[in-house]
């Protein structure tokens, strides 16, 4: 048995990795946390072994790295300072690759595809990245992907917006509906109209993960887009109706003019907005093939981002 590293366990996605994916083939799970008394706090009481450390830190991150091991990376891009955070990245990747571990998960974003003028995204898709957070995770992946390593496989994952609880995705849209006015909710109904949303489950996102690091074929410099964006309910009007009707809220009308495409384009363009297509959806056709099945049902994850959303409202009131 294998032992798998964990950096960014203690995040949105990591929390929930952690908690609720199989992970049982693996002996030791390593976590690395700047805050050991807040990972177990976060964490509880999970069988894992944490390394306070920051990313810079080699010395201390190399002494667990090992033959076979697995790692996946969920650590955030900072705001300051990339190139340190990518050259502490690189410096582990390499190390990990001397050591012959198997394989690094990259977890970037979908997004760095940016201002790209095709409506259906998949891996091959150029990349355009637009705004900083887009630039940084491209940058991020390049360099990544760019290691000489001969023993370790890395793979790009690039998930969608990834809701759930304690995440920030569908906050604001949540907060709309209990608390806007209706003139302020009617006129973003119009605007937004059927915008694919582009949301996946966080359980899907820990399902992928955990299937990636299971897979037994090599999956070297491949790269897998994270998306659930067949879904029906990944659609603005249908998602905040749903929403509604869950959330007991009063319903406002439906009788909207259309809004055309073109006028979606231009005012998301005039807010410094990457995507600008209504209608852009993220292909996970690719993750599909390898033979991934998910089983968390969209609906089912929005309930419990709901119940996660109502609960956290009630505590602060
Ligand atoms: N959330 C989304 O909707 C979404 C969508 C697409 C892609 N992604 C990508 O998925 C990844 C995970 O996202 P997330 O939302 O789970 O992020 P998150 O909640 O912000 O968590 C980031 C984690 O990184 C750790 N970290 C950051 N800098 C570190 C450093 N210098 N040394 C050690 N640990 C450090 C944090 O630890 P501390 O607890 O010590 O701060 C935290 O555990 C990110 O790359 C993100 O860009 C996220």
């Amino acid at each position: 048995m294998s032992s798998l590293l964990v950096l960014g366990g203690t995040g949105f996605v990591g929390k929930y990795l952690l908690q609720n994916a199989d992970l049982t083939s693996y002996q030791t799970i390593y976590v690395l946390t700047r805050d050991r008394h807040k990972a177990f706090s976060l964490l509880g009481s999970k069988p894992v072994k944490y390394i306070e450390a920051e990313l810079s830190n080699i010395s201390v991150i190399a002494k667990v790295l090992e033959e076979g091991m697995d790692i996946v990376n969920l650590l955030r891009p900072p705001s300051c300072n990339l190139s340190a955070f990518i050259k502490s990245l690189c410096s582990i990747l390499l190390a990990a690759n001397e050591k012959k571990a198997r394989r690094f998960l990259h977890c970037g974003t979908a997004a760095v595809v940016g201002r790209s003028s095709q409506t259906l995204i998949d891996e091959t898709t150029s990349c355009h990245p637009f705004t900083d957070y887009e630039k940084d995770q491209f940058a991020i992946e390049k360099r990544v992907c760019s290691l000489p390593v001969n023993h370790l496989e890395i793979v790009t994952l690039r998930p969608t917006a990834i809701f759930g609880p304690g995440g920030k995705n569908l906050l604001s849209l949540a907060d709309r509906i209990t608390s806007s006015s209706t003139m302020k909710q009617v006129s973003m109904r119009w605007f937004q109209q059927d915008r694919t949303m582009n949301l996946v489950p966080v359980g899907t996102v820990a399902e992928a993960i955990s299937f990636l690091c299971k897979f037994t074929g090599n999956l070297q410099g491949e790269i897998f887009q994270i998306s659930t964006d067949q879904e029906a309910l990944n659609q603005y009007r249908l998602l905040e109706k749903w929403i509604v009707s869950r959330l007991n809220c009063a319903n406002i009308s439906n009788l909207q003019p259309q809004r055309p495409d073109w006028f979606f384009s231009l005012v998301s363009r005039g807010l410094g907005r990457s995507n600008i297509a209504p209608h852009r959806r993220y292909s996970a056709d690719k993750l599909y093939s390898l033979g991934f099945q998910s089983k968390v049902s969209f609906e089912q994850a929005l309930e419990e981002f709901l119940d996660w959303y109502l609960t956290t409202k009630t505590m602060a009131a």
